[in-house]
């Protein structure tokens, strides 16, 4: 791990690095604010200072440990910032929405984001990757444009607000009826004979997160996608807490359309995502904006054709641009390789959860194979979980996520709910061992005197 550089004694000089070319792990780190605090002001260099230095919070360590990428990951892969910046400050137009070369080269920027997202995804045309603002507006999409009056549609206890509530809204309005299918108070797994038996004859839809963003439980969605495939029922994967940190692959998981934030695993800027479509599947999704598309003009209908069809208003091309840039990064780097990162990681946690901390509780599945680096704990004396983030951040520097995490039935299903819920520990692309040992030391010493 690379020495602590401690700031609390005044600003150092930052001097200009090269961006580094090589996509390795490790030193990619643009610290928060620091680029905007430090940088004279038209110099458009991008320092590449440690996480672990800030002024950030009441804490008076330097050391700041970055373990919440279950909400957004950081740091960025270092071409990010510097394409986003390339973009506002030599090209700066609106993809489609001009008669001159940068509009063009934005509109083309723009498709390179959108190959990269179907190559990852394993999709079939990028015209059926449409982008959105991030994986909640993606599953919008997906929920009202393909439910009618009439249907059924099927989720699981383990699934994010993200589905729950716009389902909800649709049960609550009289359109659809819905199933919430519990899953193991032990794993959060979901109990496929279960599933099966409350399939109805107008089931329309099965939405199912990938991973949990709590208990960090993987679904098996290939099974749930070939049972769907079997009774003909459009089956939507949130991958929310895989996207970049699993391999998925829309084809051989039987996936009919799959939601990704853009600035989670795939370690873009907030603001982005996609939801991919399989193929014939626009014929049945229906729109839920209208708008301009800088295409058919002289049409005052959306035009059938993709991603057109979904993409009514200007696009959020500095945030796709950083997207298709940090897509970039992940393809280089090999999701099977950020997938073997997270096991390490995954499994050097399991191994400190493990140890016999007393009055420490830790929820989800045991086994490597059956989860992502996402965990939950509670620990006695510490009766609500944002005491515990307190205390990780004042005391050591680490940085989580405390409460319901916007999934209130998965906190039923494991029994945190009535207690105010967990305290969150998320890995990243960037998250070291060491970074997880820091943790191990952290909870042991909390454990050992409050
Ligand atoms: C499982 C799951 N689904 C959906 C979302 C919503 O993602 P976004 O914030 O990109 O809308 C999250 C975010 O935490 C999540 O964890």
């Amino acid at each position: 791990m690379e020495p602590l550089r401690d700031f609390s004694k005044g600003e150092p000089e930052i001097e200009p690095v090269a961006i580094p070319s090589d996509p390795g792990r490790g030193e990619a780190c643009l610290a928060p604010g620091l680029i905007s605090r430090l940088l004279p002001s038209k110099t458009a260099v991008i320092s590449i200072a440690p996480l672990q230095s800030s002024s950030f919070g009441n804490s008076p360590l330097t050391r700041r440990i970055y373990l919440d990428n279950a909400a957004t990951s950081f740091p960025k892969p270092p071409g990010v910032m510097a394409a986003m910046a390339h973009y506002a400050n030599e090209i700066g137009a609106s993809p489609g929405r001009g008669a001159y070369a940068e509009s063009r080269e934005a509109g083309q920027l723009l498709e390179t984001c959108r190959e990269r997202l179907r190559t990852l995804l394993g999709g079939h045309s990028s015209a059926h990757v449409i982008f959105t603002l991030n994986a909640s507006d993606a599953l919008n999409l997906a929920i009202h444009g393909l439910l009618s009056p009439g249907d059924h549609a099927m989720t699981t206890f383990m699934d994010h607000n993200s589905v729950l509530r716009p389902l909800t809204e649709l049960k609550n309005a009289g359109v659809i009826e819905q199933t919430r299918v519990p899953c193991d108070p032990n794993t959060g797994l979901l109990d496929l004979t279960a599933l099966g038996r409350a399939i109805r004859k107008n089931t329309r839809l099965i939405a199912v997160a990938h991973a949990s963003n709590v208990t960090g439980t993987l679904q098996p969605i290939r099974e749930i996608g070939k049972i769907a495939r079997e009774h003909g029922i459009p089956f939507l994967v949130d991958a929310a807490q895989t996207a970049g940190h699993v391999p998925l692959d829309v084809e051989s998981d039987n996936i009919d359309c799959v939601a990704v934030p853009g600035h989670k695993g795939l370690l873009g800027p907030l603001g982005t995502g996609a939801l991919y479509i399989r193929p014939g599947l626009e014929t049945k999704l229906r729109t839920l904006r209208q708008g301009g598309t800088g295409s058919n003009s002289e049409l005052d209908v959306q035009p059938e054709f993709l991603p057109d069809k979904y993409e009514p208003g200007s696009h959020n091309a500095i945030g796709l641009i950083g997207l298709s840039e940090s897509l970039k990064y992940i393809l280089e780097r090999g999701v099977e390789n950020l997938w073997e990162h997270d096991r390490e990681l995954t499994g050097a946690m399991l191994k400190v959860v493990g140890r016999d901390l007393p009055g420490l509780t830790w929820y989800g599945p045991r086994k490597l194979a059956q989860r992502v680096g996402v965990f939950c704990v509670r620990l006695e004396n510490y009766e609500k979980p944002q005491d515990l983030s307190d205390a990780l951040e004042t005391r050591f520097g680490l940085l989580t996520r405390s409460g319901i995490h916007c999934a209130p039935l998965a906190h039923q299903t494991i029994g945190t709910y009535d207690v105010g819920g967990t305290t969150r520990f998320s890995f990243g692309a960037f998250t070291t061992i060491e970074d997880v040992t820091a943790l191990g030391d952290a909870l042991e010493e909390l454990v050992r005197h409050v």
